[in-house]
């Protein structure tokens, strides 16, 4: 029998013996595969079967753990954890209480909680569960309780609360996890303090062909880093230790001229096409997520651009943002007008939950949306239309980005942007940025083509890019013959081709202009 404190919780496979998700297959044979392809713990559920026919069948799956060193926990029922002798027990909320379960089973025995919040998962660790099963991450074809959907921010909130109480529980997450997002998960909802020993999956395994494959496929992933993760430690930076690294940044970008895969429904092409080309990166429109796998193999990054959304439009959007994640290929995304309606609210509910963005940048409104669709509630933010002080951007921004573990641009007058750990305030630009069209847009450009070649560092990337974008516009704003916007926009697109002239050729000047301050 494992020990119970020596337990491997990271690959946790739940049952599930509905056609539906088993289909044909042999419930006994796809643990037995499952376990050979490095499943680490099992937990029996069958919510249907007489007690007779449980009893026997988890007799018959604990000859299969037991044989390969694997804890095997069955859901809710402590009379058949009893019967049969195996490790332990998983209840729910709803289930028997851990005290009396613990009481039955014995202090050897593994006792593990279903959580949902902050306070469900104190009280579990304070009664002493040996793991916590928290979710519902996704929405999942296995229960139907939307509810309780809690996404990896509140993962994450969970786990800091945790640690904050110094409980040292371990934790596995459930709900939608799959291959295609474990990596993500696990990586979003890590807190500074406290992380996820293990992911729990069931249709990734039960309702797989190869359950084995499918097994040592997630141990694969488990086991290593998203492609977009960067280094852990990032180095603190002074403002001017920054600021002298940004031209050395552009000139990289200039002298590799990446691809910016721009995905839009917008009117402003023209003009963000010839900002990409001025800064030395060459842009491409396509909004065809099939053949984003093969835009995102050739190194660039990618901008999604939210700005109308249908549901066929957003699936596109998905299948390339899947891509260039697959790939560490780095992602940025503008959730214009994010507020404005439902659909646009959903839409980037459903871009935030569906991949990874090296990049959130907005506007205030937009990045109060944003952050608001993570559904964790927004600490000293209220929803009306008024303005937030520098003190309440400077702690939206920094909060949001250390949820989502990116990097998030408020844009403004002074512009905030956080990684989570650093923040700075950069206050260049020029109002008459303000009166034409499509220049926030084409900032977005900007960063995510600077990122494409500053791949370690997106943050160092990020402000790069905005330093480039906003100097350029206060010095073609500077010169005599510019009146107003007409003017402005040659004048501007000719400065942003000088700056990366001056860059390729080691003149690094230009960025004596910065306004940037910690916060
Ligand atoms: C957690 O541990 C730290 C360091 O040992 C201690 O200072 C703090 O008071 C503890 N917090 C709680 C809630 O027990
Ligand atoms: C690039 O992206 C912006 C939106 O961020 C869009 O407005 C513009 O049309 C795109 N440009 C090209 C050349 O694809």
């Amino acid at each position: 029998m494992t020990a119970r404190r020596s337990v491997d919780y990271s690959l946790y496979l739940v049952t599930d013996s509905t056609s539906a998700i088993l289909g044909k297959k042999d419930l006994l044979e796809v643990v037995k595969a499952a376990v050979a392809g490095g499943v680490t713990i099992v937990q029996y559920r069958d919510k249907t079967s007489e007690t007779a026919d449980v009893v026997q069948i988890a007799q018959q799956l604990y000859e299969v753990t037991k044989a390969a060193g694997v804890p095997l926990l069955i859901n809710d029922r402590v009379d058949v954890a009893l019967a049969v002798g195996c490790e332990g027990v998983h209840v729910g909320q709803d289930d028997m209480d851990l005290k009396t379960a613990r009481k039955l089973l014995g202090p050897d025995a593994i006792v593990g909680v279903t959580a949902n919040s902050e306070e469900e998962a104190s009280q579990a660790a304070r009664d002493g569960a040996d793991y916590l099963g928290i979710g519902t991450v996704y929405a999942t074809p296995t229960k139907e309780n939307t509810k309780s959907i809690i996404g990896t921010a509140g993962v994450q909130q969970i786990l800091s609360s945790l640690a904050k109480q110094n409980h040292t529980v371990k934790t596995v997450c459930i709900g939608g996890i799959n291959h295609a997002n474990a990596q993500r998960v696990l990586y979003q909802t890590a807190s500074p303090s406290k992380q996820l020993d293990g992911i729990a999956v069931v249709s990734a395994i039960m309702a797989a062909s190869d359950p084995k494959k499918a097994s040592s496929d997630l141990r694969q992933l488990i086991a290593t880093p998203p492609p977009f993760a960067t280094s852990a430690s990032k180095p603190q930076l002074s403002p001017s230790d920054l600021v002298a690294r940004i031209p050395t940044i552009i000139k990289t970008m200039a002298s590799k001229k990446p691809l910016c895969h721009n995905m839009t429904n917008l009117v402003v092409q023209n003009f963000a096409a010839n900002v990409a080309i001025a800064i030395g990166s060459s842009p491409i429109m396509s909004n065809n997520g099939l053949e984003a796998p093969d835009l995102a193999n050739l190194g660039g990054s990618l901008v999604i651009n939210m700005g109308t959304t249908t549901p066929e439009i957003r699936e596109n959007h998905l299948k390339a943002l899947a891509a260039y994640n697959a790939v560490g290929g780095p992602t940025l995304l503008d959730p214009v007008g994010a507020g404005a309606t439902q659909q646009r609210r959903e839409g980037v509910k459903a871009l935030l939950a569906g991949g990874y963005f090296d990049v959130l940048k907005g506007n205030e409104g937009e990045i109060r949306t944003a952050s608001g669709a993570q559904g964790v509630q927004q600490r000293g933010v209220d929803s009306g239309a008024s303005q937030l002080s520098m003190e309440e951007k400077i702690a939206l921004v920094k909060e949001t980005a250390g949820r989502l573990r990116n990097v998030v641009l408020m844009t403004g007058s002074a512009d905030v942007i956080s990684d989570g750990e650093r923040t700075f305030v950069i206050e260049n630009g020029h109002e008459l940025l303000g009166e034409i069209t499509g220049s926030g847009c084409a900032l977005g450009t900007t960063i995510a083509s600077v990122m494409a070649t500053w791949r370690e560092d997106k943050l160092l990337a990020a402000v790069a890019g905005c330093l480039m974008y906003e100097i350029a516009a206060e010095r073609a704003a500077g010169r005599e013959n510019v009146k107003g916007p007409g003017t402005f926009v040659p004048a501007f697109i000719d400065e942003l081709y000088l700056i990366r002239k001056e860059s390729l050729d080691e003149n690094g000047q230009w960025v004596q202009g910065a306004k940037v301050r910690a916060a």
